[in-house]
């Protein structure tokens, strides 16, 4: 159902500015609060087009770019292929019900923009990233802070009206991570379906495994 959502906005995702200003941010977040290297391996959970994972790509040693939509990766495998990135591979995948696909690889890096807020139980998703983590690896989650539901003209497919980042760092903490962090990245000023220009504010959430 979702995955429909997303196939239908791949063509013309990277066509919205704010959507490019957000992954610029969150990006710069994800690069100041993780020491980055060519020897990490890394998974994006929900990449979209990629917005992010291309950006990463040539500081990490490889990314696992997951997303449910095969729209959305049909678009990052057009990048991969134009701009001959290497070590980027995509996979169709939802991280609650496919997780098997991934159970015996491990990573140093797990990250996610704007997917949490899609996802029914994102403590499923935290308890599967605690399994996937190496030891000492880095978690970093992007997502809006508490919304009035606002933000999103069309609600299909959204489960969460943004997180209080405090109340999200407690159950990442609860999950077995440590060193917990939250930080504004960006914020989203833009103008709402009430025809309202308002500001969304977006948070990175950082700790280790
Ligand atoms: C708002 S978009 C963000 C895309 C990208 N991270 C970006 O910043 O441009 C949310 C993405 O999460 C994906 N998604 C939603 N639920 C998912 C799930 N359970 N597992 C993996 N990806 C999911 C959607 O298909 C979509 O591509």
């Amino acid at each position: 159902m979702t995955s429909k959502i997303f196939d239908k906005a791949a063509a013309d995702w990277d066509q919205n500015s704010l959507r490019l200003q957000l992954a610029k941010s969150v990006t710069a977040a994800i690069k100041n609060a993780v020491p980055l290297s060519g020897t990490m391996c890394a998974l994006e959970i929900g990449c979209g087009t990629g917005l992010i994972t291309t950006e990463l790509a040539p500081h990490l040693k490889n990314i696992v770019a997951t997303d449910t939509s095969g729209g959305m990766l049909w678009v990052l495998q057009e990048k991969i292929k134009t701009q001959s990135l290497t070590n980027i591979e995509t996979l169709q995948l939802d991280l609650c019900a496919d997780a098997d696909l991934l159970a015996s690889r491990s990573f140093d890096l797990i990250y996610c923009s704007m997917t949490l807020h899609h996802v029914r139980d994102p403590g499923a998703v935290l308890q599967k990233c605690r399994q996937l983590l190496a030891p000492a690896g880095f978690l970093a989650i992007a997502d809006l802070e508490k919304e009035d539901g606002s933000f999103h003209g069309d609600m299909s497919g959204v489960e969460h009206l943004g997180f209080d980042p405090a109340k999200l760092a407690e159950q990442v903490s609860r999950c077995g991570f440590a060193q917990v962090n939250t930080a504004r990245a960006h914020v989203i000023t833009k103008e709402n379906v009430q025809r309202q220009v308002r500001d969304y504010p977006v948070f990175l959430l950082t700790a280790r495994g």
